[in-house]
């Protein structure tokens, strides 16, 4: 009796640890597997213009928020992001830029969830901001933001990893006057 649960109990407490072990293995094994994910965005069109509100964002104090509206072309290839461990890529474009009074500012510009490989190779034109993109100072005044593409890595087991793509350079917000693009 006392023996049979002693046992099981030892039975039960290998088991255990067995599975800790490969969990372990498998969240840092996850880690090492080379990958080459590539990806660009890149700024067609930049509009600046002011109101009271915009799809995210209504201010009631001013119609004086200068909101502005971008069409991306998006192409990146993460395919090699998928491997054994990959539950899921949570994929946003990000525009990034400094101003006198922030120094670091980041706004997602789209944002998707990839589930399987096959639909890992992502190729947009013509994708509008899916969120305001609006400066915390409600104005645009000579801004240089670079676009480009991040992505978390969710696994089935072990850590959330990150990455992102080289950056798109130098897109004025706004477009100095007189110039159309
Ligand atoms: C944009 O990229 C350039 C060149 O890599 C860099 O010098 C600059 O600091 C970047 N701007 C921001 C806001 O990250």
């Amino acid at each position: 009796m006392n023996s049979l649960q002693n046992r099981a109990n030892a039975v039960m407490a290998f088991s255990i640890s067995a599975i800790f072990c490969l969990l372990g293995a498998i969240a840092f094994s996850a880690l090492i597997i080379p990958s080459n994910p590539t990806g660009t965005v890149a700024l067609d069109s930049i509009k600046v213009v002011t109101g009271r509100y915009d799809k995210y964002w209504v201010d009631y104090k001013t119609r004086d928020n200068e909101f502005a509206n971008t069409i991306m072309r998006i192409d990146a290839d993460l395919t090699s992001l998928f491997h054994w461990n990959t539950k899921q890529l949570f994929v946003y474009a990000v525009a990034e830029y400094s101003t006198p009074t922030h120094p670091k500012n980041q706004i997602v510009l789209w944002d998707t969830i990839i589930k399987r490989k096959s639909k890992a190779m992502i190729r947009k034109k013509g994708v509008t901001n899916k969120y305001s993109l609006i400066d915390v100072n409600k104005k645009w005044t000579n801004v240089q933001a670079n676009v480009s593409i991040h992505w978390n890595i969710v696994p089935y087991v072990g850590f959330m990893t990150y990455g992102h793509s080289k950056a798109s350079e130098g897109y004025a917000f706004p477009l100095p006057s007189g110039i159309q693009n």
